[in-house]
C-alpha cells in the first residue's frame, strides 16, 4: 500500500465538520483530493472559480493545471491589499463569476493569504445565497489561524472587517510548501499568533511550539498542529467567536492601537507581541499574574527574534494610541465605562480571566492602566 502523501484534521464548528488535509510538496495529490470531494456532493462538481493570491502566481498555475485535469477551472487574480479589502471587489468576483457560467454546482477555490480567504469567502457566502468554498491557505496567518474560523469580512471606510458573515468551508487543503516563499516579517505575524494560543489556551503545547519555533523555516507542520489544536476546541463550542473563542483576541487590545498608531510600520505579530507583554503587565499589577508567569511571556515571544521594544514604541504618539484604544473593536461585548477598555487578561498561563457577570472573557480596564504598562516595556 503506498503512503498517504497528505495528512487530514476534521476540524468541528459547532454541527460543521471542515476536513483539513495538509503535507508538503503533495499539490497534486491535493487537487485530486479536491476534486474528488466536490465530485461526491450532492449534483457532483461541474467548474471552479480559482481566486489566486498575486503573491502566489507560480503555485496557483500549478494548482489551475492539476484541478484542471478533472474540471473546468476559471482563474481570477487578486491582489491581497488591505484597500483591496472591500465590497466592491467581492461584487467584481461575483460578477466575474456569473460570467464564467458558475452554478450551483460549482465552487469557489480561495488560494493565497488570509486577505484573499476573506474576500472569496465571502463572495462564496453570497453566490447564488451560498456556493461552496475551498481554502487553499498559503501564509501561516491563513494555514494556521484564519481558517480556523468561518469569519468572513471585508473593510467598510470606518474600519478593519466591519461586513462579514460566517460561513463554514466545504474543505481547506494546505500544501505547506507554497508557505516557503513568505517574506519573514509575514512569517513573523503567523508565528505570534502560535505564542499567543499557547499563552491563553495550550500551556501543555509550550515545547511543540519552542521546538517548531527554532527550527522555522523547516516545521511550519508542527506550527499548524499547535495553532489547529489550540483553537479548535474553542471554535468546535463556539463557532461563531462572540463567548469563549474570544480568548484569541489576547494582545490585540494594546497590539491593535500599536499596529495602527505606527501605520503599519509595526507589522499585526509584532505588535500583538507587544500587546501580550502590555495585558501580562496590566494582569500583574491588578489581577496578580505571577512573575513566573510573565518572564514565560518574555522567553516565547524572545523566540520571535524581534527588536527592542522600548525603541520601536519610543516614537509613537501617546494622545493617538489613547484614543485608538478608546475606539477599539470589542466595544459592546461586556460592559465597559468611558475610559476603560475590554482586554483579555490571564490570571495564569493558559487561564483567562472571566468576564463580569458570566459574559464573555473580557475584563474592563482602565486606559491609564494600559498606558502605565506600555510604558513599563
Ligand atoms: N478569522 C479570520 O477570518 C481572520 C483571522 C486572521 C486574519 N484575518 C485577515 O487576514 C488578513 C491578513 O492575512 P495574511 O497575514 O495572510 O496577509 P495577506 O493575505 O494580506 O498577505 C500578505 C502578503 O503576502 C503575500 N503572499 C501570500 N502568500 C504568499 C506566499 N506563499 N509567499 C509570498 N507571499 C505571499 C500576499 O500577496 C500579500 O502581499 C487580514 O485582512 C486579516 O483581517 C482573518
Amino acid at each position: 500500500m503506498t503512503r498517504c502523501p497528505y495528512e487530514e484534521l476534521s476540524l468541528a464548528f459547532g454541527d460543521a465538520a471542515v476536513p483539513y488535509l495538509y503535507g508538503s510538496g503533495c499539490t497534486p495529490a491535493l487537487a485530486d483530493a479536491i476534486v474528488d470531494r466536490l465530485a461526491a456532493g450532492p449534483g457532483g462538481v461541474d467548474a471552479v472559480l480559482l481566486v489566486a493570491d498575486a503573491g502566489v502566481r507560480g503555485p496557483a498555475a500549478v494548482v489551475a493545471a492539476e484541478l484542471g485535469r478533472n474540471v473546468r477551472v476559471a482563474t481570477v487574480p487578486l491582489q491581497p491589499e488591505e484597500r483591496h479589502k472591500t465590497l466592491p471587489t467581492v461584487q467584481h468576483l461575483l460578477e466575474t463569476a456569473v460570467a464564467e457560467g458558475l452554478t450551483r454546482r460549482s465552487a469557489i477555490v480561495a488560494m493565497g493569504g488570509g486577505t484573499v480567504g476573506n474576500i472569496a469567502g465571502l463572495a462564496a457566502a453570497l453566490l447564488f445565497r451560498g456556493t461552496r468554498l475551498v481554502h487553499l491557505p498559503t501564509t501561516p496567518v491563513a494555514a494556521f489561524d484564519a481558517t480556523v474560523s468561518l469569519k468572513q469580512g471585508v473593510n467598510l471606510s470606518a474600519g478593519k472587517n466591519l461586513a462579514g458573515t460566517y460561513f463554514v468551508p466545504a474543505l481547506i487543503a494546505c500544501d505547506l510548501a507554497w508557505l516557503a516563499t513568505v517574506p519573514r516579517h509575514d512569517l513573523l505575524t503567523g508565528l505570534a499568533e502560535m505564542v499567543k494560543n499557547v499563552l491563553v489556551a495550550a500551556p501543555e503545547l509550550e515545547k511543540k511550539l519552542v521546538v517548531a519555533l527554532d527550527g522555522v523555516p523547516a516545521d511550519l507542520r508542527a506550527l499548524l498542529e499547535v495553532g489547529v489544536e489550540a483553537k479548535a476546541p474553542f471554535v468546535a463550542a463556539d463557532p461563531r467567536e462572540r463567548g469563549g473563542a474570544l480568548i484569541f483576541e489576547y494582545g490585540h487590545t494594546a497590539g491593535h492601537a500599536i499596529e495602527f498608531v505606527s501605520g503599519g510600520a509595526i507589522r499585526h505579530g509584532e505588535a500583538v507581541a507587544w500587546g501580550m507583554l502590555i495585558a501580562a503587565e496590566v494582569a500583574r499589577r491588578r489581577h496578580g499574574l505571577s512573575a513566573e508567569d510573565v518572564a514565560m511571556h518574555h522567553r516565547l515571544i524572545a523566540h520571535l527574534d524581534l527588536p527592542d521594544a522600548a525603541g520601536r514604541l519610543r516614537g509613537l504618539d501617546r494622545g493617538a494610541i489613547r484614543a485608538a484604544l478608546a475606539a477599539d473593536n470589542k466595544r459592546g461585548y461586556g460592559p465597559c465605562a468611558p475610559g476603560e477598555v475590554l482586554m483579555v487578561l490571564l490570571d495564569g498561563i493558559g487561564r483567562p480571566l472571566p468576564g463580569p457577570a458570566g459574559g464573555p472573557p473580557l475584563v474592563p480596564v482602565p486606559v491609564s492602566v494600559v498606558m502605565d504598562a506600555l510604558e513599563a516595556l
